[in-house]
């Protein structure tokens, strides 16, 4: 029989706060979704108090997984920051962001790495649909093929595309306790929302919720050792994104961009950000660089090829190559089948491997030991 969200509410009545009050009367509740099997809601708590607030939400999640028929639960802690610093409450729009982001507080001393990673870094770009998962995915493969232990974490927890971009359709398994063991394909290691939260599930997560969630995949996920973690982050510059730049402890960003200006005004935003926030920017990849034919071969540059190298020269930032628009690359991502593990010999494979080796010697060449963090939960 399927849980119902009077289930759940009822089963937190055996669920304390931390003044003894049952957590269902406790006011601290978002609404709670059940659904499928799976329940999702978050507490909110005051900042201060996060970590007296810990152990209810632990126990919340363990109670809400025992109930029969729950297949899954998610219990994340929202700690509302007074004169209203929580983050937004719905996706940013990629277009109207950045402007407005708020002034970060530069990352300092005190903070932690993940345990057995080397280096953390992102894939991002102002704008959305320029490619970033697809570019994730295949640098990720195209630095597995150096040699290196490669995870990829998907911080898109509102749109979340490595369940497609991989084909996975399996659920990750816990691996004791409340962590999870990540999914295995192609090589990579790989963790995504999208693992545990079905497509069609309404996406309720605001924005304190999001962090809480990502933080949960990063530390709460058995990612074993790892020479580079790829991460797929959301599009835009809003403050999700910059609170998530500032709460992964990142070695560098990789901005992807198409050629056109318009692309590139969002991606010059997106290099601000990561600068505000003292990421290296590990340099900018052209996608949809120009039109290749798949009849003919023959290349066309409609979108005006070479932006992107352009404003990385201008901006500083190394320019780490050109993927061409193609078919092919489109066809494969969107069947699961990305371009460098299953045409290891093609074109686009070749193009895709070059830009790794140039993003694996710029992180020799940042030399820095991950920067560290402070994690709120
Ligand atoms: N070089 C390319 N040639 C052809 N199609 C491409 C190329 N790169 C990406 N695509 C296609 O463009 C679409 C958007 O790509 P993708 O999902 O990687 O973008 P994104 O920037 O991650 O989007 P979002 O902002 O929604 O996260 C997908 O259908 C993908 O297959
Ligand atoms: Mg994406």
């Amino acid at each position: 029989m399927a849980v119902t969200k009077d289930d759940v509410l009822a089963s937190l009545a055996r669920v304390s706060c931390p003044d003894g009050t049952p957590l269902h009367k406790s006011g601290a509740l978002s609404d709670v979704l059940a659904t499928d099997g799976k329940g999702f809601f978050s507490i909110t708590v005051d900042g201060a108090q996060v970590k007296a607030w810990e152990p209810v939400r632990k126990q919340a999640e363990e109670v809400v997984r025992a109930m029969p028929g729950v297949i899954s639960a998610m219990v994340a802690l929202t700690a509302e920051r007074k004169g209203g610093g929580g983050a937004a409450p719905q996706r940013p729009s990629p277009a109207s962001s950045g402007a407005a982001a708020p002034r970060p507080a530069p990352r300092g001393e005190g903070t932690i790495g993940v345990p057995g990673v080397e280096s953390i870094i992102a894939v991002a770009s102002g704008k959305g649909g320029v490619g970033k998962s697809t570019t994730a995915v295949n640098l990720a493969l195209g630095l597995a093929t150096l040699g290196l232990k490669v995870g990829v974490l998907d911080a898109d927890i509102y749109g979340p595309s490595l369940p497609k971009l991989l084909a996975i359709k399996e659920r990750p398994q816990t691996a004791g306790g409340t962590r999870l063991k990540p999914i295995s394909r192609y090589g990579l290691t790989v963790m995504s929302i999208g693992f545990v939260v079905d497509e069609e599930t309404p996406m309720i997560w605001r924005g304190p919720m999001v962090i809480s969630a990502l933080t949960q995949m990063l530390r709460e996920v058995e990612w074993g050792t790892l020479d580079v973690m790829v991460v797929d982050m959301p599009p835009g510059t809003g403050d999700a994104q910059l609170t998530m730049a500032q709460q992964v402890p990142l070695k560098g960003a990789v901005i992807v961009s198409t050629p056109q200006d318009l692309a590139l005004i969002d991606a010059r935003r997106g290099i601000a950000m990561f600068r505000r926030v003292n990421v290296p920017v590990l340099g900018i990849v052209e996608n949809m660089s120009y039109f290749q034919c798949p009849e003919c071969g023959t290349r066309s540059d409609i979108f005006g090829h070479g932006g992107a190298r352009h404003e990385a020269e201008r901006l500083g930032v190394p320019f780490l190559g050109e993927v061409p628009l193609h078919m092919t690359i489109r066809e494969k991502s969107d069947a699961g089948l990305p371009v460098v593990a299953t045409e290891p010999d093609g074109p686009h494979a070749k193009a895709y491997c070059e830009i790794a080796a140039r993003v694996r010697d710029q992180l020799k060449g940042t030399g820095r030991a991950a920067p560290k963090i402070v994690i709120e939960r």
